[in-house]
């Protein structure tokens, strides 16, 4: 026979208990106290309580059937970027998934809580807090509380909650399933292999073209930097915003556009000779902005060793070898965009890229050959 405590019943009073008698006890025992206890259905199956069973329920319906929207939309939604001029359907694609995401935890949230007011006992407590350690009546009150607060819920014989949370849990489970699985089925196809400097003859005719602007759309020149000195520049491609505003299209495209120093001289890659300006002895290189390694901006020059460095993991590049890596983590030269000089309408030089960039720019993805 169980000892008996001083503030509370013995273990076998306990088990002559209902569960309810025994969770109140146990309660008390422990310094928690029912100031108000009462059963909103105490006459079961009524209409009324039918109706509040069908309220919960249809939230959890409304998470799940939102679950199954956001697997759909995550498969057949049109997520890809398109050239400027091209229909621009993608921009729906991530609102609709973070939409039906947020409506399916929305409305589980609802559905708990409906729940807990409608349908579980309304209860008052008042509670004292003490740090002895739990003995044998107090694991079964414990218990008693637990099994009590499960009967409660009402779960064990509300089968159609039951079922809709079940279909509400699951749909949700789907989601991180969905960005794992689902990124390895949908792959990135040839998009990730072109940036805005592809040749664009809608845009430039005739040629194609793309002029490199700066961030404040003017053109490059030559005479804008001096030996040394480096600027970020972009694809010359406007585009029109939903918020009716010119805007930068797309952020694969920062460029690195670095003037040599006089005597330095360039050890170009095999197939790369003639992509600096001039081009038999370039002056001016350009190279993607984009660090191979992890995707930051690599654009710590230094003009003395002529090494480019990535602050996020110091990766270094070496300038007069074709952006190589020569320290830290990234193993792929950082891409070099091919640029020429045309004449402006007022006279002056300006830098246009002679095509895109030969190699796909930014980390390494798992379609590259
Ligand atoms: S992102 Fe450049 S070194 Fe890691």
């Amino acid at each position: 026979m169980s000892s008996h405590p001083a503030d509370g019943p013995s273990a076998d009073e306990l088990r002559e208990m209902t569960t309810e008698e025994a969770m109140i006890a146990g309660a008390e025992a422990q310094g928690v106290y029912i100031v108000h206890r009462r059963d909103r259905f105490p006459i079961r199956g009524t209409r009324a309580e039918k109706r509040a069973e069908r309220g919960v329920a249809l939230a959890f319906t409304i998470s799940a059937l939102a679950g199954v929207g956001f697997i759909v939309a995550f498969v057949a939604l049109p997520y890809q970027w398109h050239l400027p001029g091209t229909p621009q359907n993608f921009r729906f694609y991530t609102p609709a998934l973070g939409g039906l995401l947020a409506i399916m935890l929305l409305f589980m949230g609802i559905g708990l809580v409906l729940w807990a007011k409608w349908l579980m006992p309304e209860e008052e407590v008042v509670q004292d807090r003490h740090d002895e350690p739990s003995t044998e009546e107090d694991k079964l009150m414990t218990q008693a509380t637990l099994i009590s607060g499960l009967e409660d819920t009402g779960l064990p014989r509300r089968s159609l909650i039951l079922r809709s949370l079940g279909l509400a849990g699951g749909a949700l489970a789907t989601v991180p399933l969905v960005a794992l699985v689902g990124g390895m089925i949908k792959k990135p196809g040839k998009q990730l292999d072109h940036t805005l400097f592809a040749r664009n003859t809608a845009l430039f005719p005739p040629s194609g073209q793309v002029p490199l602007v700066y961030d404040d759309w003017r053109r490059v020149s030559p005479d804008d930097l001096l030996p040394g000195g480096i600027a970020t520049v972009f694809p010359g491609v406007r585009e029109v915003g939903p918020d009716g505003k010119d805007g930068i299209t797309s952020a694969s495209s920062p460029t690195l556009l670095i003037r040599l120093r006089p005597g330095q001289k360039v050890q170009s890659r095999k197939g790369q000779a003639g992509y600096g300006w001039p081009a038999d002895a370039p002056e001016f290189l350009a190279f993607s902005k984009i660090c191979t390694h992890a995707g930051c901006p690599a654009s710590l020059y230094e003009q003395q060793t002529t090494r480019l460095l990535c602050p996020c993991h110091q990766s270094q590049f070496e300038v007069l070898k074709d952006a190589k890596p020569v320290f830290g983590p990234a193993t792929r030269s950082l891409p070099k965009l091919p640029i020429d000089v045309e004449v402006g309408s007022d006279g002056r030089q300006y830098f246009i890229a002679k095509s895109d960039y030969n190699e796909p720019i930014g980390p390494g993805f798992w379609e590259r050959s």
